[in-house]
This record gives C-alpha cells, sequence and structure tokens, in this order.
C-alpha cells in the first residue's frame, strides 16, 4: 500500500511537507497546483512552489516531491513540466478536479473533466514531453456535473500515458459536500490497469479499510485528514499492513511540544512572522478536530496579532 499526502493549496506548503515527511507514513508529496495560462513561467515560480528543487525534488528526509500543474494548454502544459523537470521535479501531477470557479471559466481543473479527450491530450502531450524521464500523474474528480464519464476520465488519463491516478470520489459539482462515493472508483479501477489512488473523507483507520474494500484500490491519497491527525498515515499503515510501522501514532504532547514549535520556527525562517501567525491558527483549528487541546490552543490565539503573543501558550524560540 502506498499513501500520498494530497495537495491542498494554502496548506500543504514545503514546510508542512517537510514535518509530514519527518513523521512518516507517506510514500510521495505533490506541491500546490501552479497555474499555466500563458506562457512558459520562470524558474524562480518552481522554486517558490517547490524550494524542495533545490534537493532534487525531495523532502530533506528524502521523499520525492511532485510539482503539480493546472491547465489546458497542451504545448504550454508540457513545456513548464518540461521546465519543472529540467529544475529536478521527480514527477508531475496534472489536477484536473479544483472545482474554483474562476480557474474554471479559464479551462483549466475540474472543467476538463468534462470533455475526458481533452484530459487524454493534457496528459499526452506532457507524457510525450517528460514522460521518458519522470513519472507523469493525474489528480481528477468524478466529474463535473454527474458521474456518468467517470470511467472515460480514467481511460483518458491512462490513454495518454499517466503513470498513475488519484481520484477524489466526488463531482465538481459535489465541491467538498459528504459523503465520498468510494465505490465509484472501483469503476474507474477496473477500466484501467495503471494504480490508483482512492481519496475523499478517509478521517480515520476504519475508513481507510472500508475505502479500500469499496474501491478496490490498494492506494490512499489523505488531505484534510492529515492536516488534522498528522499521523494517520502511519497508523493506516502499521494497523493495514502485515509488517507495521515503528510508530502507532502522535499524541498531543509530541505536537504542543515539538511539532507546533518546529512548524512556527520553520514557517516564519521561511515566509514571515504574520504568514507562521496565519499558518498556526490555521493548524491548531484543524488538529483541534482530533485533538481537543489544540482547539483551546486556538481559541486563545485566534485574535493575536503579532506571533510573539503566542509564545503564552506555545513554547518556540521568540
Ligand atoms: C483547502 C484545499 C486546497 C486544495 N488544493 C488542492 C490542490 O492544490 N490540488 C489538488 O489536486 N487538489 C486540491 N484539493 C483537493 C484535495 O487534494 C483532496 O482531493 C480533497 O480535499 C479530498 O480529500 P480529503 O477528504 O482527504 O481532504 C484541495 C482541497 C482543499 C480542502
Amino acid at each position: 500500500m502506498k499513501i500520498q499526502l494530497a495537495p491542498m493549496e494554502g496548506v500543504f506548503d514545503s514546510v508542512t511537507r517537510d514535518i509530514f515527511s519527518q513523521i512518516g507514513g507517506f510514500d510521495h508529496f505533490v506541491t500546490e497546483f501552479i497555474r499555466v495560462s500563458a506562457h512558459l513561467l520562470p524558474s524562480s515560480v518552481f522554486y517558490r512552489y517547490c524550494p524542495e528543487l533545490h534537493n532534487q525534488g525531495r523532502t530533506r528526509h528524502g521523499d520525492p516531491v511532485f510539482v503539480q500543474l493546472l491547465g489546458s494548454d497542451y504545448e504550454l502544459m508540457a513545456l513548464n513540466a518540461e521546465r519543472a523537470v529540467d529544475l529536478g521535479a521527480p514527477g508531475i501531477d496534472l489536477n484536473f478536479g479544483c472545482p474554483a470557479k474562476r480557474v474554471n471559466q479559464h479551462e483549466g481543473g475540474a472543467r476538463l473533466l468534462q470533455e475526458p479527450e481533452r484530459v487524454e491530450g493534457v496528459v499526452s502531450a506532457v507524457a510525450k514531453r517528460v514522460g521518458s524521464r519522470v513519472p507523469v500523474t493525474a489528480k481528477v474528480r468524478l466529474g463535473y456535473e454527474n458521474k456518468d464519464h467517470c470511467v472515460d476520465i480514467a481511460k483518458a488519463a491512462e490513454n495518454g500515458g499517466a503513470t498513475h491516478l488519484t481520484v477524489h470520489a466526488r463531482t465538481k459539482i459535489e465541491g467538498y459536500k459528504p459523503p465520498a462515493h468510494w465505490h465509484y472508483i472501483a469503476k474507474m479501477k477496473r477500466a484501467i490497469s495503471i494504480p490508483v489512488y482512492a481519496n475523499g473523507d478517509i478521517w480515520t483507520v476504519e475508513d481507510a479499510k472500508r475505502c479500500l474494500a469499496l474501491s478496490e484500490c490498494e492506494n490512499l491519497a489523505l488531505g484534510r485528514s492529515a492536516f488534522s491527525n498528522p499521523s494517520l498515515a502511519l497508523e493506516i499503515k502499521s494497523q493495514l499492513l502485515t509488517v507495521p510501522a515503528p510508530s502507532p501514532g502522535l499524541s498531543w504532547q509530541d505536537l504542543s511540544g515539538h511539532w507546533l514549535p518546529y512548524f512556527i520556527e520553520t514557517t516564519r525562517q521561511t515566509y514571515s512572522d504574520q504568514f507562521a501567525l496565519h499558518r498556526t491558527k490555521q493548524w491548531t483549528k484543524n488538529l483541534g478536530r482530533q485533538f481537543p487541546e489544540a482547539l483551546d490552543v486556538f481559541e486563545s490565539i485566534k485574535r493575536s496579532q503579532k506571533l510573539q503573543e503566542l509564545s503564552s501558550v506555545l513554547t518556540f524560540r521568540d
């Protein structure tokens, strides 16, 4: 079983990827999406989204980080993918799932699911350009308005040359509304032979078990659940694989005593104090889903204006 950290724009940046990579349980990572709309992007953009390119596209712990591109112009997507690979990206992931109105209006993200032949066109253009050097993967939803074409979408990704497919088990219209329809992933998986990663609403080890059974997949992608429980991937592997992973999971003490201070220090060094403040509020709020103590921390810092104010509740180098 392989587990991927599902990309989350505005959430999973290089600092978070570094932390999740150190905690363990994940086999590979994907950047936030880089929009390709008008031209070949300068190298600085790729380094900004994927600082790991300075380390051969790997986290400090050594896990690969695929660069995610979003766009619909075949040639431009291929050109930008080539630049990312020239800079050291160990894989390219193509986004066909983004539901944002502005992105869809510009013919990007989930909008292409309405025309599976365009999904195939983008994947094929990118795979022809860089597929002999690195894996090219695709991330899709079950469809745009309905699920009628989910199998065509899966076949389009495979025919285009994708080496694996990640499926968020909802349509664009369904947004993030529960439930995720894992059994539809099985229909897609049966129609293709590349590995499929099942994604959407896997919050617990029990969910993972049910998702694997219903989707008929061996691989998973975790997004929001990993943000609220950073050791979920480890817990899934240690409970579902015959060879248990060494660590059963993280406690609140691990998070508050080590990972949150590390997160604050690394985020402020990499970005800024204000950004670290914003991200710490975001993470403690999300951790509150799994750890009630995190909600108490969030409640006491949510109105803080300066990072230094957090030092009364969280220990970090001030
Ligand atoms: C805030 C947020 C940002 C996201 N950004 C991306 C993105 O950049 N690329 C992408 O392919 N999916 C993105 N997604 C979708 C997730 O990767 C994932 O498919 C979705 O959240 C369902 O999985 P989950 O229930 O495990 O979170 C995003 C989701 C959220 C909530």
